[in-house]
């Protein structure tokens, strides 16, 4: 039973950590930040519910913890969305993409943290970043008025719009901005990129559509270099509409993927909503994640961690049975459709000149199962100079791929181990690629999620001088295991559990924050400033008088 059923069965709740190995770490500094939603069994996705953001303070007696217990706090974001389905629960209806309903799509903002210079924001890919409060987690306001965007990505009543857009934003440390994407459906039956900016002051965002990016996956990331956005199709994503009908789901994931790069300040020189065409290029396989190198001077270089075979838009489904034929476990069900091949990692050069994409250098082995997410240093320096990548790799879990998906792809996939494999945090070796350290979770019941990285305060950039955080979820209770990024293989040199065995459900993506820095004061969205009379009007009247509620309750939490 590899994956722990906890993971959907378990609730969010603050938990005050004890140290049960090793040494903590005096000086350690900051707070880790993760995302995860709801577990929500009345959607066809569990994953897709309204999001919570967990913190994990690094060091002992923070925010109401004993002396010798770690603070891990946890806040289901109350978003406008968040609000309106608790206050009206029956005007939202699940959907294979969440909820919908009159008044829209709401926002699940369950995805991923994103620290900026003492702000937090919650993201996911179908909705605007919101800015949560670093240390109370709650709401603080949406990032671009829907004026500023323009066109939601579906026509609806937009008290709650639908904005296909990127679970991972990026902060450009030298323009101080935020970039983002909005797609829009195209006549080719994928969606058109279009860039956002933010300057992180108002509510107004800058948008430009970019001509000739059309993806039909989805844009899960967004990563830059010094001059560069870098904007690619994901492709472990794709949108089926027989099975958006009601049918079974028979569109696949592609074998490469579309990258487009475009230049910031042609951007910035630029009219608002003025056309733009990237650099075009490809890479395979298909791509989750991705992260730039700063320095773009002889090339834009890039690591990117694939997903191979890995199709986010199959789940486990009641009658499932498993890849070793057994019957899917029902608490699983609505979990998604884990890897059917080894993860290749690789570092990729796009070369400006002759359009040429060239790999100098990958990572696939018969372990490198579920490359699920890793841990970087986000300095600057480090962005430059990057030494170390850490990376968790949850291992083949034969109870998490259907029958049903296997069949899908059919020779598309190679032989399948006879049993689940062993999880692994691996530090690679950036540009080279080698395995610098590996340490096996050799317990196969712990399920190891994202990683973070937290720096050494004053020590060296790259990613190889401070530790790795790693939160284990497990059905003998939850834990965050703490290594040093010098050398991992070592094992922890710290593991904290949950108090009396408390489980916790899935996470999602990490970070790592400064807790020493005060968040700048600045005019935020206003939930009431962005909806107007003719929305409500279109609604029923006791529901309109529902938002009218939460626009009030907003006005005086915020106040
Ligand atoms: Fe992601």
């Amino acid at each position: 039973m590899p994956v722990p059923t906890s993971a959907m069965t378990a609730t969010h709740q603050d938990l005050d950590l004890r140290l049960i190995s090793g040494e903590w770490p005096a000086d350690i500094e900051g707070e880790m930040v993760i995302s995860g939603p709801q577990v929500a069994h009345d959607l066809p996705f569990a994953l897709f519910g309204f999001g919570v953001m967990c913190r994990l303070s690094l060091q002992p007696g923070s925010h109401g913890a004993a002396a010798d217990r770690f603070a891990w706090r946890t806040n289901v974001i109350d978003t406008p969305s968040q609000r309106l389905h608790t206050a009206a629960p029956d005007a939202f209806m699940s959907s294979p993409t969440g909820y919908m309903g009159p008044l829209g799509f709401p926002n699940a903002a369950n995805t991923a943290p994103l620290p900026w210079d003492g702000r937090l924001f919650a993201t996911w890919d179908v909705g605007r970043p919101v800015e949560i409060d670093p240390v109370t987690l709650r709401f603080r306001g949406e990032v671009g008025a829907q004026e500023s965007w323009g066109p939601a990505t579906m026509a609806a009543n937009n008290v709650l719009p639908f904005y296909f857009t990127t679970a991972h934003p990026v902060i450009d440390p030298e323009r101080q901005c935020l970039w983002t994407v909005k797609q829009t459906f195209h006549a080719s039956g994928g969606t058109q990129l279009h860039v956002v900016h933010w300057d992180g002051l108002g509510t107004q965002v800058r948008t430009w559509p970019i001509a000739n990016g059309v993806v039909f996956g989805s844009s899960h990331t967004v990563s830059q270099t010094r001059d560069f956005l870098v904007l690619a199709d994901s492709g472990n994503f794709k949108t089926d509409p027989g099975e958006m009908a009601g049918g079974a789901r028979t569109v696949t994931v592609d074998d490469d993927a579309a990258v487009y790069l475009v230049r910031k300040d042609e951007l910035l020189a630029s009219p608002d909503g003025a056309a733009h065409d990237g650099l075009p290029f490809r890479v395979a396989p298909t791509t989750g994640h991705f992260y730039g190198r700063w320095d773009d001077t002889d090339g834009v270089r890039v690591i990117f961690e694939h997903m191979d075979r890995m199709d986010l838009g199959l789940k486990l489904e009641p009658g499932d049975l498993d890849a070793l034929g057994r019957a899917i476990d029902p608490a699983l069900i609505g979990f998604y459709n884990t890897a059917m091949a080894p993860s290749t990692v690789s570092e990729v050069l796009f070369d400006l000149d002759s359009g040429v994409t060239k790999q100098e250098a990958a990572l696939r082995d018969d372990w490198t199962w579920n490359l699920e997410l890793s841990a970087m240093d986000w300095s600057v320096a480090a962005l430059e100079q990057p030494v170390r990548h850490h990376i968790a790799y949850q291992g083949f879990r034969p109870g998490t791929v259907s029958q049903r998906a296997v069949q899908l792809y059919g020779d598309r996939l190679g032989r399948l181990p006879d049993d689940d494999t062993p999880g692994a945090l691996v530090s690679l070796q950036r540009g080279s690629l080698d395995v610098h350290a590996r340490w096996d979770f050799t317990d196969l019941g712990d399920h190891i999620t994202s990683p973070a990285f937290a720096p050494r305060p004053g020590g060296e950039r790259g990613g190889h001088d401070g530790w790795v955080v790693l939160p284990v979820l497990s059905d003998d209770g939850f834990r965050v295991e703490l290594f040093d990024a010098a050398d991992v293989g070592r094992g922890p040199v710290a593991v904290l559990a949950s108090p009396h065995g408390e489980c916790v459900p899935a996470l999602l993506h990490s970070a790592w924050m400064r807790n020493d820095e005060a968040p700048v004061e600045c005019e935020r969205l206003r939930f009431g400033d962005d909806i107007d009379e003719s929305m409500l009007a279109m609604l029923d009247p006791a529901l309109a008088d529902v938002v009218r509620g939460v626009v009030d309750d907003l006005d005086d939490t915020l106040a």
